[in-house]
């Protein structure tokens, strides 16, 4: 499926009068399969391309070295600047792997010219030439936290997402903030929603905090604060309130409290009547269950 404007403009409309900011994200270099079906020469091999019925991570993304990629993308980047009032455009620059750009004499061509060490440094060329792009339109970038990878990139905020054996998401952040970079924290340990409550409970979501204990206090105002995920590949719309509530409610009282002030037993006796509100407004929610599991 797709949106058009109209449908862009009124989401945009109906979070503003909420108080919400639509921040979007436009994915690049990677998970660009999609765009690539319908302009392959945009691409290093130049395709054919489907678009992906499965989520996963695909070698082809844009070519780095061709100028029609920026040309292409600034006219997209146009067009969304112009539908989201939002200060902060997503980039994405996760998951795109460089097998592309190692064999492509556009990619390497650029490298060169450009005087760069590697592919990992071409992406941070990428992306902060489009974030130099979208600056003359008073815009600022937010990138997942690969984009550290190819040396520190320009003016950016980092969203630090990667939480395992090789990446410790904590250490992200503090890396990040220390560095004086703004940071939004959502590791996979307690902020990804499209993962079952058997691997993040509601107990888990609530100890969710953001802040690196070890950072100062000037440190920790670059954290701006964290973001859930739920990613939608496999959901349709009663399988994403399933997944978002009532882990969103957790979330949101992390944070906007400060670890030392909340109390789970308060929070878990509060839960009833947000059951409530939800049943009200016709919002499904995960097995209500799962939090008295959790306080076992
Ligand atoms: C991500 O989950 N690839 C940011
Ligand atoms: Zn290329």
């Amino acid at each position: 499926g797709y949106y058009t404007q109209d449908d862009i403009r009124e989401i945009v409309a109906y979070a503003e009068d909420r108080f919400i900011t639509v921040v979007p994200e436009i994915e690049m270099p990677g998970h660009s399969q999609a765009a690539l079906a319908s302009y392959p020469e945009l691409s290093c091999t130049g395709g054919p391309f489907k678009v992906s019925t499965e989520w996963g991570i695909r070698e082809d993304i844009y070519c780095a070295g061709k100028e029609e990629t920026f040309r292409f993308l600034e006219s997209v980047l146009d067009e969304v600047v112009e539908l989201f009032p939002s200060p902060y455009i997503h980039l994405g620059a996760d998951e795109a792997p460089k097998d592309r750009w190692e064999k492509c004499p556009d990619c390497q061509r650029r490298i060169k010219e450009e005087g760069l060490a590697d592919e990992r440094e071409l992406q941070t060329w990428f992306i902060n030439r489009i974030g130099a792009y979208l600056a003359t339109k008073g815009r600022r970038i937010i990138c997942w936290d690969e984009i550290f990878e190819g040396g520190l990139p320009g003016d950016i905020t980092v969203q630090v997402w990667r939480d395992d054996v090789e990446h410790n998401a904590v250490a992200h952040v503090a890396e990040a903030a220390k560095g004086g970079f703004d940071v939004i924290s959502s590791p996979t340990s307690h902020c990804y929603f499209n993962e079952g409550v058997e691997r993040i409970s509601l107990a888990q979501v609530y100890t969710f905090d953001p802040v690196p204990p070890e950072l100062t206090a000037d440190q920790a105002s670059h954290v701006l604060g964290g973001e859930c995920n739920m990613w939608t590949e496999y959901a349709p719309q009663e399988a994403v309130d399933g997944q978002m509530f009532p882990r969103m409610l957790a979330f949101t009282e992390a944070m906007w409290s400060p670890t030392a002030g909340r109390d789970w037993q308060d929070f878990h006796g509060r839960l009833e009547s947000h059951y409530k509100r939800l049943d009200a407004m016709g919002v499904t929610y995960g097995e209500k269950g799962e939090f008295i599991q959790a306080t076992e």
